[in-house]
């Protein structure tokens, strides 16, 4: 049934014990694992049909892409790419046809731990930087899946611009300003908001199901976060 979407339920009440250990930890040390060929082709087609000018904006876990599509739409000077691991997400139907999708965007088949990095060592600068409903990981015992405190987190404010995480589970939200927020040295804030026009499904989805959405929107170009 649609519309009857659970608010992640997790024996974790507050921000995770561990985290603050766990940022300072990838802070200090190198992550070392070697890209795969197949993500540093990915990175390559992601940009090839980049201008080399153009503002970019990243849509980190695009899903099905409805938001790279959104996203494209409403910045139509920018270079949008959508990055998913799933191939099977990638390539579902999309809400127009294929000769109606903007030009000005690439959905590619990545993993995010390899395509961030490859963007850092490439010195890309992003205009904005969205990521939007991850996965949560509830469990106490998988906070080091969470993007915040996975190794590969200290590469995602390298690459600046406005970046934005979105969420229906508070503690995420919570948990990702205060990494960042470790590893800037400032506190970032973090919100609930209102979704008239969904991003995207899953944002689509817990708004129908009335739950709360959370967001952290922080420029990592100046030093003020931006509240909208
Ligand atoms: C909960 S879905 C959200 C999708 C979309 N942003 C939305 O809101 O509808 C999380 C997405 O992150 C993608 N993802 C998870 N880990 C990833 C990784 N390491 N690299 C690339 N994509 C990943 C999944 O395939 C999935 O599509």
């Amino acid at each position: 049934m649609y519309a009857n979407s659970k608010i992640p339920e997790s024996a974790q009440q507050g921000v995770h014990e561990a985290l603050e250990e766990r940022v300072r930890k990838h802070l200090a040390a190198d992550f070392r694992k070697p890209c795969l060929d197949y993500n540093r082709a990915a990175f390559e087609a992601s940009l090839a049909g980049w201008d080399g000018q153009a503002p970019l904006i990243l849509d980190a876990g695009c899903g099905v892409g409805h938001s790279t599509i959104a996203l494209a739409r409403a910045h139509p000077d920018h270079w949008v790419i959508g990055v998913d691991q799933s191939e099977e997400r990638l390539t579902r139907r999309k809400p127009y046809p294929e000769a109606l999708l903007p030009k000005n965007m690439v959905l590619i088949r990545a993993d995010l731990v390899d395509y961030w990095r490859l963007c850092a060592e490439a010195g890309i600068k992003l205009a904005r930087h969205y990521i939007l409903y991850p996965n949560p990981w509830p469990k106490i015992g998988h906070l080091t899946r969470r993007w915040h405190a996975h190794p590969v987190f200290p590469y995602v404010p390298r690459l600046g611009g406005r970046l934005e995480c979105r969420s229906n589970w508070n503690i995420y939200v919570e948990e990702f300003s205060t990494a960042l927020g470790l590893m800037l040295g400032r506190t970032v804030a973090w919100e609930s908001f209102e979704a008239p026009v969904p991003l995207t499904p899953f944002e689509r989805k817990y708004r129908d199901s009335g739950q709360t959405l959370y967001r952290c929107v922080v420029d990592l170009d100046h030093l003020e976060d931006i509240p909208s």
